[in-house]
């Protein structure tokens, strides 16, 4: 039967190295704090407790995480990882198991933690990472038999212990009661004069406790980030992994390198990415649709087989089935496009619903409006929304026709089958069926000498 869990985030880390006014676990990975990647992993276990080990200047950290059921545990000195999970034991049952993980690891899987998990033995389970080049990290020493034995400090291992490839992931899950006797027991008797929690090993192995080290399949899941380098290393490991997802979801990547997931994107099938698109938020894609390269969707929905086609910027954006957006188009918070609408190039729409197989194909800002099915609304109109104090509503109706350079003054409501001339200044409405023009006619001159330079 497997124990309540308690997880024990270590985020203590002030990250120097960083030369950041954040602390480290706030820099951002995917457009999110690596704790807030770490925190949605630890809430997939479904904890009965989750507490943040949080370091002197961390007030940043605490400040940035307000969701309820989260236990904050203020580590005042830095006095190593085994006084960290010291002083985080006293709010944990005896009864519970503990999972150790770090603020700076951000990419480990659920489900690697759930496998160190069911190692659910009455003993410890460690995550370990099998290394070509381990320097820096704890090693994992085992006895002639094979079976853990005791974990050694890089700095303070011997020169045949240092060989050993089979590393320490920092990550660990210990019964508490145990645990919590064993960290007393630590002291800082070492080359960084700490109180190591990997000490906790040998302390375990001597009393005839069973220690497991599971190896982690992907090693590109326990990175850590000291400073920006591997921070950026960090991006291009997530970058790739939310590429994949999305390949195996039945999307083609033009180029699974070039593309940047900062968010949750559902899919449709046959969906086509092309070079340099930015998800982020909450993206949702339907079958067929393809997006050009150079684009930025951010909290969207775009239905089955629509097109949005290079460098358009959408936003809070709602799109129907088969319609076309772009080039260059921005759809801004409360744009809703109907089936078959076009939104064309140097479009800008805000709050403004485009009725189903109307056109606003080039250059035009339409806001706090809504367009009929099927209406035309010409190159350069552009709705006049704010008088300078209040936002004000343009109503148009379906099947109108709405002629370039045209400004609609709001309030102001076209009829349905109305024609607006080109080039007009609508401020009062236009009754359906009907045509308003209100430019000047045009004068012609015939034989019109243009004034010479005199000599
Ligand atoms: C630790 C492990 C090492 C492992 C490596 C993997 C120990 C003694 N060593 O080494 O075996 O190979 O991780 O990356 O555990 N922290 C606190 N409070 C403290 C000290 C640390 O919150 O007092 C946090 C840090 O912010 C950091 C994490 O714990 O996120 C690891 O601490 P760090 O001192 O960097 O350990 P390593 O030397 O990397
Ligand atoms: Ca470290």
């Amino acid at each position: 039967m497997s124990l309540p869990l308690s997880v024990l985030i270590l985020a203590a880390g002030e990250g120097k190295r960083m030369a950041s006014r954040l602390p480290k676990v706030m820099q951002l990975v995917a457009g999110r704090p690596m704790l807030a990647h770490v925190l949605a992993t630890a809430r997939a276990l479904e904890p009965a407790d989750l507490c943040i080990v949080y370091g002197h200047g961390g007030e940043a950290v605490r400040a940035g995480f307000t969701e309820p059921n989260l236990r904050w545990v203020l580590q005042e000195r830095r006095l190593g990882t085994g006084h960290a999970v010291a002083e985080a034991l006293p709010g944990v049952p005896p009864d519970h198991r503990v999972l150790v993980l770090y603020g700076d690891v951000p990419l480990v899987r659920a489900s690697t933690l759930r496998a160190l998990l069911e190692d659910d033995s009455p003993g410890i389970s460690l995550l370990s990472v099998q290394l070509d080049d381990p320097a820096g990290y704890g090693r994992v020493i085992r006895d002639p038999a094979g079976a853990v034995a005791r974990i050694v400090e890089s700095r303070d291992a011997s020169a045949e212990e240092a060989r050993v490839r089979e590393c320490n992931t920092g990550i660990v899950s210990a019964p508490a009661g145990l645990l919590a006797g064993y960290v007393q027991r630590l002291d800082n008797r070492n080359a960084q004069g700490e109180l190591y929690l990997t000490d906790v090993i040998g302390i375990a192995v001597a009393e005839g406790v069973p220690v497991h080290a599971n190896p982690v399949a992907d090693p590109g899941e326990v990175l850590g980030a000291n400073d920006r380098i591997q921070l950026a290393t960090l991006e291009a490991a997530y970058r790739r992994r939310a590429a994949e997802t999305l390949m195996r979801a039945g999307a083609t990547l033009v180029d699974p390198a070039r593309i940047d997931v900062r968010g949750e994107v559902g899919l449709g099938r046959d969906c086509v990415i092309d070079v340099n698109v930015v998800l982020e938020g909450v993206v949702q894609l339907g079958d067929g649709v393809r997006v050009g390269a150079n684009c930025i969707l951010r909290d969207c929905t775009i239905g089955e087989d629509s097109l949005v086609h290079p460098f358009s910027l959408l936003e809070g954006a709602r799109v129907a089935a088969r319609c076309q957006v772009g080039p260059y188009a921005r759809l801004r918070p409360g744009a809703e496009l109907e089936h078959g609408a076009r939104v064309g190039n140097f479009v800008e729409v805000k709050q403004a619903l485009i009725g189903e197989g109307a056109k606003v194909n080039h250059l035009s800002y339409v806001g706090d409006a809504s367009v009929g099915a099927h209406s035309n609304i010409g190159a350069g109109t552009i709705t006049c929304n704010y008088d300078g104090a209040r936002k004000h509503r343009t109503v148009i109706g379906e099947g109108a026709f709405i002629g370039s350079n045209s400004a609609l003054v709001a309030p102001v409501e076209i009829g349905a089958n109305a024609t607006v001339g080109a080039g007009s200044t609508i401020s009062n409405d236009v009754p359906a069926g009907s045509l308003a023009v209100t430019r000047a006619r045009q004068k012609v001159l015939p034989g019109w000498q243009r004034p010479r330079k005199s000599d």
